[in-house]
Formats: C-alpha cells, sequence, structure tokens
C-alpha cells in the first residue's frame, strides 16, 4: 500500500548493491548516488583503506576468511551510520549468512541480476580478483554465481538486469525504484 502522506518512513534511507563481480555496481553506483543525492561508497575500498592494503594483498596474508572478516566490520560500521547512502557491495558479502539480514537492515537492497555472459567479459579484463586467479576461471565464475544465486535473491528487495542499458538509463531507473521503496510501495502488496 502506497504510505499515508505525511507520514515518515520507516525504511534506512540507503541504496545497498548486491551481485557477483563485473555485475555492474561500482559502474552505476556513483550515478544512482547523483541521481538520489546520497552519498556512494563501497565496501571493497573501505576494507582496502581500514587495512592498508590491496583486495590481493589481504588474500595473501589473512585468506578469504581474513578478507570476509574486514568485510563484515565495514558492514557493521556502516550500519552504525546516517543513512542516505548508496552503497556498493563486494561480490561475496552474501556469503557470511550474519550478514544478509544487516544488509535488509542497511536499506534498499537492489541485487543487480547480470546475465553471466556480460559477467565474464568484464571480469576477465582484469586479473585484480583473487578468487578468479585459478586454472580455469570460467569455470570459476560459473560455479560461483550458481551457488550465490540464491543467496543474491533473498537478500534482494529488488531485482535488476539493465545489462542491457546505459550505465545512466540504468540508474535513473532504479533510482525511480528505490525512491518507491522508500516511500513504502511494495510489489507483493500492490498485485
Ligand atoms: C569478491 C568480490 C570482489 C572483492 C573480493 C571478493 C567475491 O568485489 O570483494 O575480490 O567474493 O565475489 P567485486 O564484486 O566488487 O569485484
Amino acid at each position: 500500500m502506497m504510505q499515508a502522506p505525511g507520514k515518515p518512513s520507516t525504511v534506512p534511507l540507503n541504496v545497498v548493491l548486491i551481485g557477483f563481480m563485473g555485475c555492474g555496481k561500482s559502474t552505476l553506483g556513483p550515478r544512482l548516488a547523483e541521481k538520489l543525492r546520497f552519498r556512494f561508497v563501497d565496501t571493497d575500498n573501505l576494507v582496502v583503506r581500514r587495512a592498508g592494503r590491496s583486495i590481493p594483498a589481504i588474500f595473501a596474508a589473512e585468506g578469504e576468511a581474513g578478507f570476509r572478516k574486514r568485510e563484515s566490520a565495514v558492514l557493521d560500521e556502516l550500519l552504525a551510520g546516517k543513512g542516505r547512502m548508496v552503497v556498493a557491495t563486494g561480490g561475496g558479502i552474501v556469503t557470511v549468512p550474519e550478514n544478509i539480514p544487516k544488509l535488509k537492515r542497511l536499506g534498499c537492497v537492489i541485487w543487480l541480476d547480470t546475465p553471466e555472459a556480460a559477467i565474464w567479459e568484464r571480469v576477465s579484463r582484469n586479473q585484480e580478483r583473487p578468487l578468479l586467479r585459478t586454472e580455469n576461471p570460467r569455470e570459476t565464475v560459473r560455479t560461483l554465481l550458481e551457488a550465490r544465486r540464491p543467496l543474491y535473491r533473498a537478500a534482494a528487495d529488488i531485482e535488476s538486469d539493465s545489462s542491457d542499458l546505459t550505465p545512466d538509463e540504468a540508474a535513473y531507473g532504479l533510482a525511480e525504484c528505490a525512491r518507491m521503496h522508500f516511500a513504502g510501495w511494495r510489489p507483493a502488496e500492490n498485485g
């Protein structure tokens, strides 16, 4: 149901972008933040800043488990924040079960459900992602994506495949979706 006019929203005013590596979170995020007049933050950047070393260096020294601990700590930090943020998250943030309710508490969670072929096309262009430094990265993308899809779905308020749009078109559409979410509109309640 639409929220009664004048009634303050109880939904936290943040947008949280989730999705697989290369799904477009860091490209769309700043554009979406600009449209909503929110601040853009990126959990990977915050982890790197807090750790004082790069993601590959964190994985090398502390393993994936060490990285996940740092990522969860950043999520806790954001939960204590004031809001009005667009938060781009690392693709594996949903693999820590306790993070899922936290993502939902943080705000309107949008899953960028980009097709596998487009993801591969993007991630194969850079070697910065430790989890894809395998003998067969194409196969790694396939298996990781398959395992994570249900986790993204469980966390998401909104699912969006905008791979055939320009980043600005996609950001425009997502900003409208987020505004409706903040106004209390829910698809299930509106048929
Ligand atoms: C990871 C995704 C990366 C980064 C790290 C682990 C993952 O972020 O957090 O390399 O497990 O999918 P992006 O999704 O921004 O590439």
